[in-house]
């Protein structure tokens, strides 16, 4: 997976504007990076595997000349992060240069009959093939775009391509089948990119092409045609984000400014409530749901099924995206088919909802507009966290959550159900309650110094607070590299006690039971498990709003100073989580908005 950029202006220097771009996309990967530009007739080149500033400081990105380039960021699928390796790549007379995100699966057969045809080959990526055929097809008479064309014709699986040619040095073409590709339409020039930050500063109106769709672009204009040449007409939205959303704007970290917009996220959110209630009046009768999600996103489907199974008694299941496939006979049209993606662009997501669709009525929560998995879905629920640059998910997951409470609450309005009543007004605290836990940040700080050596984490949960300890040990591993595990409180007796000694670290989420004819009280159990671990030595950091909290026998007590009611303390006890990962990875020296092997949108499944 990896991200992709392309610009074309009159007379400003592409090199500038390209590295600014992709530097935007550098939560896609970060294993090598390289810009191509047209100069004076000529490509030119400059790549290498590392991150997009170190290898900057060597190469010098913006010397580049040329006011036509493509530019990419690497993570790597075929062939092992170096400089060859790198993209752009380039065919045998270096006179096309290409990016490209996506794996061509029938890349090796490609490959051979070029090489038997003479076209020598310098990577050992999948992606080379490209270079190599547009190369081809150029020389049996195909003009350019349609050298590209006859190119994508050939290649299978999911891909996303940009191409410049010396041949034709006024045009950058693009086209996609599966993997993202926005089109921007700026002032000086115009962009082609996997995801909008990358030309935000420049323009906020951009084209989404479908699959199949041939982007063909010089300066002024933008053509999209079909696969037989036909022109197509498409719609030119306004993205409604900000340049400075995706700005660091002071905070050292990408992942600190996010945790830090919760609060106004989880308001936004709430603010769209009236297009969810509209969705909720389109869906009909719903005999059952299924969430299907990875990663963060599962997380917070699993807590859906507390919501959903709980209070709405509707049976729900939730399935990882990876998995669907073994599980898709289910699908009937009493069921709503859930599919919750920050990015909207997963593989394993979209694949499982282009399985579900016409079987089953389709959902999707998705924080990024005209994503694939929107084109998919019969209704869309726009999650509104604005972009999300680090690669551990935090506000866009908040931001799914009140989706799906409110999902939850319109419903059961619906079904004259009583869940829904105060509901709203009780989400509507929590941006209080998110703020006041910010003011305790240094107390999170010092627990994160002291525990920073810990080599094993448990995060305990019981109920609708389970999914949030998962989610809390998945953001530590993520960005720490510190193993560590979530588990339902009730079942660590059942086996991982017997990992327990007094080098392990058990973080217990203990939500208090209060007067709310809804809450299913499960305090007194968790302080029950939480002594199990505590009598076998494990050390213990408690984070609760229980009033006696303070009276536990544990290590290290983080209060939560508010009545958020059981049901919606997964909105509140993740903040503390999120900062104590945070925190830990900056008392190690690591880098917590790009954790290694990881990225933030996975499009090969
Ligand atoms: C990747 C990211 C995770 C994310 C998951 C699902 O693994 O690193 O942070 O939760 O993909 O992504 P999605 O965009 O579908 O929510």
């Amino acid at each position: 997976m990896c991200g992709i950029v392309g610009y074309i202006s009159k007379d400003e220097k592409a090199s500038s504007i390209l590295l600014d771009a992709v530097k935007k996309l550098e939560y896609r990967g970060y294993d090598s990076v390289g810009i191509a530009t047209i100069n004076n007739g000529k490509i030119e080149l400059r790549k290498d595997s590392g991150k997009i500033d170190e290898v900057d400081r060597e190469i010098h990105f913006v010397d580049m000349a040329g006011s036509a380039g493509v530019a990419h960021v690497r993570w790597a699928t075929h062939g092992h992060p170096n400089k060859t390796n790198s993209h752009p790549h380039t065919d045998n007379n270096n006179t096309i240069a290409i990016v490209h995100n996506g794996i061509i699966e029938n890349h090796e057969e490609l490959k051979k009959e070029l090489i038997e045809e003479g076209h020598i080959f310098k990577s050992k990526t999948d992606s080379e093939v490209i270079a190599h055929l547009i190369e081809k097809f150029i020389s049996e008479g195909f003009n350019f775009q349609n050298a590209v064309l006859e190119t994508f014709k050939l290649i299978k699986g999911s891909n996303a391509i940009g191409a410049i040619s010396v041949n034709s040095p006024n045009e950058l073409i693009a086209i996609r089948h599966e993997s993202p590709l926005v089109v921007g339409l700026g002032k000086n020039g115009n962009f082609i990119a996997s995801d909008v930050p990358a030309f935000l500063k420049h323009t906020k109106r951009v084209i989404f092409p479908e699959d199949n769709e041939l982007v063909i672009m010089n300066s002024d204009n933008v053509t999209i045609k079909d696969l037989n040449g036909n022109i197509l007409n498409k719609k030119v939205e306004t993205i409604d984000w900000d340049e400075e959303m995706a700005q660091k704007e002071g905070y050292d970290h990408f992942m600190l400014k996010e945790i830090n917009e919760q609060s106004v996220v989880v308001s936004d959110t709430l603010a769209g409530g009236k297009d969810i209630e509209n969705i909720v009046s389109e869906l009909g009768n719903i005999k059952r749901i299924c969430f299907v999600a990875c990663g963060t996103s599962y997380h917070g489907a699993l807590t859906g099924k507390y919501i959903f199974e709980s209070f709405l008694n509707i049976p729900t299941d939730v399935i990882y995206s990876s998995e669907f496939k073994y599980f898709n006979n289910v699908l009937d049209e009493d069921m709503l088919a859930i599919f919750v993606s920050q990015s909207g662009e997963t593989a394993d997501t979209l694949s499982a909802i282009k399985m579900a669709k016409n079987h089953s009525k389709t959902l999707a929560i998705v924080n990024v507009l005209g994503s694939s998995i929107t084109r998919e879905a019969d209704h869309i629920i726009y999650t509104k966290a604005g972009p999300e640059i680090a690669v551990a998910a935090t506000k866009t997951y908040l931001s799914q959550l009140v989706s799906i409470y409110l999902l939850a609450i319109y419903l059961s309005k619906n079904r004259s159900n009583v869940f829904h009543e105060n509901m709203v007004s009780q989400i509507e605290k929590v941006p209080d309650y998110i703020n006041q836990l910010m003011l305790d940040e240094d107390q999170i700080k010092e627990i994160a110094k002291k525990y920073k050596s810990a080599s094993v984490f448990f995060f305990l949960g019981r109920g609708f607070i389970y999914p949030t300890a998962l989610e809390g040990a998945l953001k530590l591993k993520e960005i720490t590299y510190i193993h560590a595990e979530g588990y339902p409180s009730g079942e660590l007796k059942h086996g991982p006690l017997a990992l327990i000694d007094e080098d392990v670290v058990v973080v217990v989420l203990a939500p208090s039971e209060n007067s709310n004819s809804i809450s299913i009280n499960s305090y007194n159990d968790t302080v029950n498990n939480m002594e199990e671990v505590k009598s076998r030595g494990a050390q213990i950091i408690a984070i609760t709003s229980y009033k006696n909290g303070e009276n536990i026998n544990v290590n290290d007590i983080f209060k939560v100073d508010n009545q958020v009611d059981e049901l919606l303390s997964p909105l509140v006890y993740i903040v503390p989580l999120q900062l104590l990962s945070y925190y830990i990875s900056i008392y190690k020296g690591l880098d917590p908005d790009k954790p290694r092997n990881l990225a933030k949108c996975v499009t090969v499944k």
